[in-house]
């Protein structure tokens, strides 16, 4: 067995080897759907184009296929196309089929079973999940005719993500703008893992450093970016799990089809936590907390005295030692900067965890705002495995395969 193989390395995740087919109708917000094919190809993704004939005034069938690599599909009967995929094979053979943009026309159609085209044929004959991402002007998705065929499509398992408020390119200000990509990529996530390994289970993960105040201007804060915590709560959502995010402040865009709960200090965090934990199964602490706090924050800014200040700080609660008494499988985060094992193991003891994920925040690649890290992941038996410098979302998959071997031998209920 090869190093990739012994850790999992090789087996396709996520987006990673899925087939996706991808509909494109006629809305402006077209464009856009090439950059999301874009997007799902590089993640890994084997993308099946299918335009709709209005689609084809806004963009070519070219920009998809440069970008896809693939036969993009634009007729129900074309004889000239060089796929020899029809409609069924097409429906069937998708793991996930997404409608980005989708029109109030496309929408009116699916939601009443019309097929009188190639994309419309295949959300009728299709039994993958489906996910529709609305662009068009705001008075027609306001329209109860679209609100009405919207909520039979909910009705049905659809997943429809959007559209978002903003400037339309009608000029009026309304919600009709196509969702970001990246929250049509989590929505995809969400429905390829609706049968995943963590499906049922519900996963509570901490992220982000908490900022503990000084006054009403400063704040005692660390260098953690929340990166690695927002690659566990997506990876967890793209296995089926349901998430609670609790983040502390952090620059990034909150993970779609995750229940985020934002905090700023320790303590907000632990009460977060608290409010939680009867409702999960496994709480994943990621985040940065603050070990010790001001003592007195003032309540007006600390002012220049020209002499030396000294700031008295308490130790903030310890989140994972006031978790220790409840059921739930833990994993801590170790970040070092000496004696990574030794001080990771000791960890993993007082706080009764049942991993610990250690990283040496001074090795290249690793640590604090890279997209990258290099930990060595250590079980409460005491088997440590020292893993290769991944990037942070292939970390998240690893610590989760652990905790699904783990959550396994439990029963289910608590989600
Ligand atoms: O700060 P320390 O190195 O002890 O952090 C180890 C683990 O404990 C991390 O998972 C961190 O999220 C958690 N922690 C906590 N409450 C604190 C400090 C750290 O739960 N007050």
């Amino acid at each position: 067995m090869t190093a990739k193989e012994q850790i999992g390395l090789d087996r396709r995740r996520g987006l990673d080897g899925s087939r996706i087919l991808l509909g494109v109708t006629g809305s402006i917000a077209a464009y856009k759907g090439a950059d999301l094919a874009s997007r799902l190809t590089q993640r890994g993704a084997l993308v099946d184009v299918v335009m709709t004939g209005s689609a084809l005034e806004f963009v070519t069938p070219l920009t998809f296929r440069s970008l896809t690599h693939r036969p993009v599909v634009t007729r129900l009967f074309d004889v000239e196309s060089e796929s020899s995929m029809e409609h069924i094979a097409l429906a069937e053979s998708s793991d996930v089929i997404v409608v980005a943009p989708a029109t109030a026309d496309l929408i009116a159609k699916a939601a009443n079973g019309l097929a009188d085209d190639l994309l419309t044929c295949i959300l009728l004959a299709t039994r993958s999940p489906v996910v529709l991402a609305p662009a068009m002007d705001g008075y027609m998705f306001e329209n109860p005719a679209t609100q009405e065929n919207l909520a039979r499509l909910l009705s049905r398992g659809y997943i429809v993500v959007g559209p978002e408020e903003g400037r339309l390119a009608s000029g009026q200000v309304g919600k009709g703008r196509l969702a970001d990509v990246a929250d049509i990529i989590g929505a995809i996530g969400l429905a390829l893992g609706r049968n995943g390994d963590l499906a049922g289970r519900s996963v509570l993960v901490t992220a982000g450093g908490t900022q503990e105040p000084l006054d009403p201007v400063r704040r005692l804060t660390n260098r953690s970016s929340g990166k690695m915590g927002y690659a566990l709560a997506e990876a967890a959502r793209d296995r089926g799990a349901g998430v609670v995010l609790i983040s502390a402040p952090t620059g990034l865009r909150p993970p779609y089809g995750t229940q985020m709960i934002p905090v700023t200090t320790a303590q907000e965090m632990m009460d977060a936590v608290a409010r939680q934990a009867a409702e999960t199964d496994v709480l994943i602490m990621a985040a940065a907390v603050a070990d010790y706090r001001p003592s007195f924050a003032a309540d007006n800014k600390i002012k220049k005295s020209g002499k030396a200040m000294t700031l008295v700080l308490e130790e903030t609660p310890d989140i994972l030692m006031e978790a220790k008494a409840l059921g739930l499988i833990k994993v801590g985060f170790a970040a070092e900067s000496q004696d990574l094992v030794v001080n990771a193991r000791q960890k993993l003891e007082k706080k009764g965890l049942d991993l610990i994920v250690a990283n040496d925040i001074t090795a290249e690649g690793s640590g604090f705002g890279s997209e990258t890290n290099r930990v060595t992941i250590i079980h409460r038996g005491g088997k440590m495995e020292e893993l290769p410098t991944l990037m942070k979302s292939e970390v998240a998959h690893q610590v989760l395969d652990r905790v699904v071997a783990l959550v396994s031998a439990r029963p289910k209920g608590k989600g």
